[in-house]
This record gives C-alpha cells, structure tokens and sequence, in this order.
C-alpha cells in the first residue's frame, strides 16, 4: 500500500493505495468519529461489493443505501431520497457517511455529507479508475441540473481516502477507458514525463498491471493533492484541472447525462482544448497530433457527432461555473506538461474548434 497526503491543515487527509484494502477495518477507524457508519453506493457497487464494506465496519452498525447506477442519478431527486433515509432513521451529527463506488456516488454522498445536519463526515472508497485518479480527492461534491453539470454543490472534504486498485478487476473496460481520460490530462496540465510513461505503458495499464495501475493513480493524485492544497477553493490555479471539461461538460448536458461517460465527454475536450491551444499559438499541430493519436490508442473518442449543434455546445459553455463576470475562462496548454488558464476567447473561436472535431482527425 501507498499512502499519500492532501495537505489542508486540519482537513488534510490520507489517501491510501493498494490492493484489498476494503475489507481492512484498521484504515477506516481513525477517521470514525461517532458509533454509526452509512455506506452509500449504488446497486451495481452494492452488489460486489457492499457486504464487504459493511463487514470491515461492523462495529458501526453499517446501513447501506443504494441508488441507480450512472450519471443519471447524479440529481437532486437522488439526493433527497438519500436525505430523507438519513432523517428517518434519526442519524445525528456523528454518523460518519462512507461513498462506495464511482464519481457519481462519490459527488452525491460528499454533498449529502456537506448539508446533512450542516455538514457531517465522510470517507471516499473510490471503485472507478476515475474515482480513484481524481473525483474522490479534493473536497469537490454536487450534483446536475438540466441546465449544467454539477451547478449544486459544495466544498466538503472527506476525512480519508481508500483506493483499491483490486476494484477495478470487475470495472467493465469502457469505464477503465473513461478514467484513462483523467489521467491523460494530468500529464498534459503538470508532468509531461508521465503522459511519456502512459504512453508508453498503455497497454500494462489495459492489461490491469498492478504497478502500472498503482503507478498511475499515485502520481495523478499526487498532482492533484499539490494543485488542491494550493488552492482547495478553485480561486486560481485548480482551474487547471479542468483541461477539457468546460467542452465536456456541455457535451456530457447536451446529451442528457449518461449518453456520453464523463471521461468520455472529458477525452473529447481535452482535444478540443488542444486544437483551441494551436489555434492560439501557443501549442505546435505536432503536440495536437500526438494527443489526438493517445486519446484513439486509449480508445476515446475524437470526433463529435453531426447532431450535437455547435450553438448548443456554446449555450452550455456560457453556463459554466468558469464564468466569471460573463467571460469565460478556459484551460489552454503552452506546451504538453503546462497548463495555463486564459480567458477572452473569441465565440467564432471556440465555434471554430467545436466545428474542426467533426471531421475525423488526422494520424
Ligand atoms: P460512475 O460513478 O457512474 O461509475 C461508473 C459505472 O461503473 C457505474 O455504473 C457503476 O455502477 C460502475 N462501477 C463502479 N465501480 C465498479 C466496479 N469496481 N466494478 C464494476 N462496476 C463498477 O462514474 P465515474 O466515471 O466513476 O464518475 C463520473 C462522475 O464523477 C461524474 O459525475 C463527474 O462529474 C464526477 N467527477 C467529479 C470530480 C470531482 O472532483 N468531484 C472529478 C471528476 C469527475
Ligand atoms: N475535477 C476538478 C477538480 O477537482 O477541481
């Protein structure tokens, strides 16, 4: 097992990764406060693997709550559904909520723990590649709306983290793909040694290596942790992790939430954030080249389809928690492995970039 750290005083975490950690009562307890636990998970994770979880916490009286698998539950109907089991079975302020499962189940619960009684623990265990990489780390919980991807929300941290990488045996190899997206990003944003290294070690990342799957969520969290404990409320410098997200998030609402996984949506935008970097200057075509042909070796998608409208794309960007003071601000690369947040982008721009990815890419 490794452990890292979120350093946010006397929020700060652990985040620890290894395989069979789940069933591991001695990770959990330090970060129990109170003598109740609620599990929260959705019916696919419930299934492999609830009993586990509720085991290792038996000294806590675990209930398990259970709700639809995918984005599509991501709603205030599901939260209120979870809220109202919470006030029925009369938990107070020190139950201690547990999200077992995906980002969606991670989000839903840390924002349930943020206003369940004005806040109240929680523990992340992430079973996603995603999740493990980046939703369950950082304190950002929330829900969607039709008009915009998790537009409620809140910042929560939870008390620990436990990623175990033997989740993501059972992980069907589209959602493995979708995590992929995240990771990708990290090396274009912070560290272009590791986009070298996924590069390179895609297929032993495919192939569920143990190292290489350990490798590769230790230095994304890593990189988040550092970027977060800098800046946990997104003033400035968090912005940069979401490379590709203003675009995927308008493609992930305009098709209605679960149509297209996040990753997916996100594997889409972290081209179009290229394209839009080369069109500015600041990103040569070879870069832009280079990461169109990872994100089809990882298997995401790089073309938009004729239907989703460019004006619809543009509708939703403008609804963007990015916005500030009606400009949006977007995530550019000056270079793979930098970053940079700008803003002022012409409309005919970013309608430009939407256009050019629905024609097939170039090798
Ligand atoms: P998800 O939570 O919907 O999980 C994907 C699917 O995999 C679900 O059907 C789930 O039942 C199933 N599943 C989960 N673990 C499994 C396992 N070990 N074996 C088999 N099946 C399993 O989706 P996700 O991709 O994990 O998360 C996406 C969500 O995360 C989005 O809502 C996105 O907005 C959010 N997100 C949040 C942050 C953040 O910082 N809070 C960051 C990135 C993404
Ligand atoms: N996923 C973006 C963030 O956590 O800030």
């Amino acid at each position: 097992m490794r452990t890292l750290r979120l350093d946010l005083a006397e929020r700060g975490y652990p985040i620890h990764v290894g395989c069979g950690l789940l069933d591991d009562a001695a990770l959990y307890r330090p970060h129990i406060r109170g003598r109740r636990v609620v599990v929260v998970t959705d019916a696919r994770v419930a299934a492999l693997y609830g009993a586990r979880v509720c085991a290792a916490l038996a000294d806590y009286q675990p209930l398990l709550l259970e709700c639809a698998p995918g984005e599509a539950s991501k709603t205030l109907d599901t939260y209120a559904t979870l809220a109202d089991q919470l006030i029925d079975g009369r938990f107070d302020r020190r139950v201690t909520l547990v999200a077992l499962g995906g980002g969606v189940v991670g989000d839903m619960t840390g924002f349930l723990a943020a206003t369940f009684q004005r806040g109240v623990d929680f523990i992340q265990i992430p079973t996603t590649l995603l999740a493990q990489v980046d939703s369950s780390v950082g304190g950002k919980t929330g829900v969607n709306r039709p008009g915009g991807k998790n537009l409620l929300g809140a910042f929560h941290q939870p008390r620990c983290v436990l990623a175990d990488t033997a989740t993501l045996t059972t992980l069907p190899r589209r959602e493995l793909v979708s995590g992929l997206a995240e990771v990708i990003k990290y090396g274009l944003i912070a560290d272009g040694e590791f986009l070298a290294w996924v590069e390179r070690d895609l297929d032993a990342l495919f192939e569920g290596d143990e190292a290489a799957v350990q490798h590769a969520i230790c230095r994304s969290c890593e990189i988040k942790a550092a970027i977060v404990a800098a800046d946990e409320r997104e003033s400035s410098q968090r912005a940069l992790l979401n490379l590709g997200h203003t675009f995927g998030h308008a493609v992930e609402a305009a098709t209605g939430y679960g149509a297209w996984l996040h990753g997916e949506a996100v594997g889409l935008g972290l081209l179009m954030a290229a394209d839009l970097s080369r069109r500015l200057g600041r990103l040569p075509g070879e870069a832009v080249a280079r990461i169109a042909a990872l994100l089809k070796r990882a298997a995401l998608p790089t073309v938009l389809p004729a239907d989703i409208a460019t004006e619809t794309l543009l509708d939703f960007m403008a609804g963007d928690k990015k916005v500030l003071d009606g400009q949006l601000r977007l995530v550019a690369l000056d270079g793979i492995g930098k970053g940079v947040i700008i803003q002022g982008v012409a409309l005919d721009m970013l309608a430009a970039v939407i256009d050019a990815t629905r024609a097939p890419q170039a090798d």
